[in-house]
């Protein structure tokens, strides 16, 4: 008898949990009802009588030292006394919220993937630009009302130092540096000094398209934009081009896709049309070709230009241009299943 109270006051000495159903389970194991120690004072009365007293006191020594090691156990783990305590591995986890692309970037990177299956590579260029690869280059005319005070911002009044107002400034950065075949789209950030509401802004996104080649037709154009417009909007868009004016294209056209909400029918979105207003294009003046060095006898091409702000918007029915510069989370949280 006494052998087995030293051997339990050994072990019980050296045992620990790591969590609170282990403590449980030592409490039962040795100071419950069923467990060793009421055991051996069970047997207690089979005890010679002149070992009682000896037996009795290991005994009690032996419950005493059970019952401190259980408590102790206990109050590491409420206190959270040592590394492991306090932690309860079967409480729910906290969630972690994931961070989520901005809707604008996840547009942009789709509008770059469809043109990519077409062979369009990517190019970016400068956003404080010179008039030049803005205007000059682009066939705009020295009194063009485009460059006035009123859409451009210029820096420090210098006229020659400004903030691009459309990315076919990278057109012309291109085309200065490649003889054609050429085929690349240029997303990037774009600047207007207009005031700001719920359908402009002062700063917004477009994603520029260039293809130069020999014979380059205005069938191209129609295929390219007809394939980009289903592979965005659905199998089942159509497009329409109405004639338009750009001065570094033409002709010149304005892209209308069939309305994504009532497929042509009518409705508040499209504004009972049945169609809207994606993108301008045209194929590009023989002047801006030859403001580049490329031979406009030889070659043609078509350019593109849309907005990723609009195209965002119809895309997921926003209304108002301004949330993608807030950074609200309530806003930005809802692309979170978004690629
Ligand atoms: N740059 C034009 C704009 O900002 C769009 C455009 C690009 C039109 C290329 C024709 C060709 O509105």
């Amino acid at each position: 008898m006494l052998d087995k109270i030293r051997a339990l006051l050994d072990e019980i000495s050296v045992v620990s949990a790591t969590t609170r159903e282990e403590v449980e389970e030592l409490r039962i194991r040795y100071i419950s009802k069923k467990g060793v120690i009421n055991q051996l004072f069970s047997e207690f009365k089979e005890v010679h009588p002149d070992l009682k007293k000896e037996v009795g006191k290991a005994l009690n020594d032996l419950k005493n030292a059970a019952q401190d090691k259980i408590n102790a156990l206990k109050e590491a783990f409420e206190a959270g006394a040592d590394g492991q305590a306090g932690l309860d591995l079967t409480r729910p986890g906290d969630s972690v919220h994931l961070g989520t692309r901005h809707p604008l970037a996840i547009v942009r990177n789709r509008i770059i993937d469809i043109f990519g299956r077409l062979g369009f590579t990517v190019s970016e260029g400068p956003e404080i630009e010179d008039d030049w690869h803005v205007f000059s280059a682009l066939n705009f005319a020295p009194e063009h009302p485009a460059r006035d005070m009123q859409d451009t911002f210029f820096i420090e009044k210098n006229p020659d130092v400004l903030l691009r107002t459309h990315t076919s400034s990278v057109q012309i950065r291109v085309m200065e540096h490649t003889q054609p075949p050429i085929r690349a789209i240029f997303p990037g950030r774009v600047f207007r000094n207009e005031a700001i509401s719920a359908r402009s802004h002062c700063i917004f996104h477009q994603v520029e398209g260039l293809y130069v080649d020999e014979n380059v037709s205005f069938a191209d154009l129609k295929q390219t934009l007809l394939y980009f417009a289903k592979e965005l909007f659905g199998e089942n868009t159509k497009i329409r081009l109405r004639p338009s004016y750009f001065p570094f294209t033409e002709p010149s056209a304005e892209m209308d896709v069939s309305c994504s909400i009532c497929g042509g029918k009518g409705c508040n979105l499209c504004k009972y049309t049945g169609w809207l207003e994606i993108l301008g294009c045209g194929m590009i003046d023989p002047n801006v070709l030859e403001a580049c060095n490329i031979d406009s006898h030889k070659y043609t091409g078509f350019a593109f230009g849309m907005g990723i702000e609009r195209i965002t918007m119809l895309l997921y029915g926003i209304k108002d241009i301004r949330l993608y510069f807030e950074n609200d989370v309530r806003f930005l949280r809802q692309f979170e299943s978004a690629i």
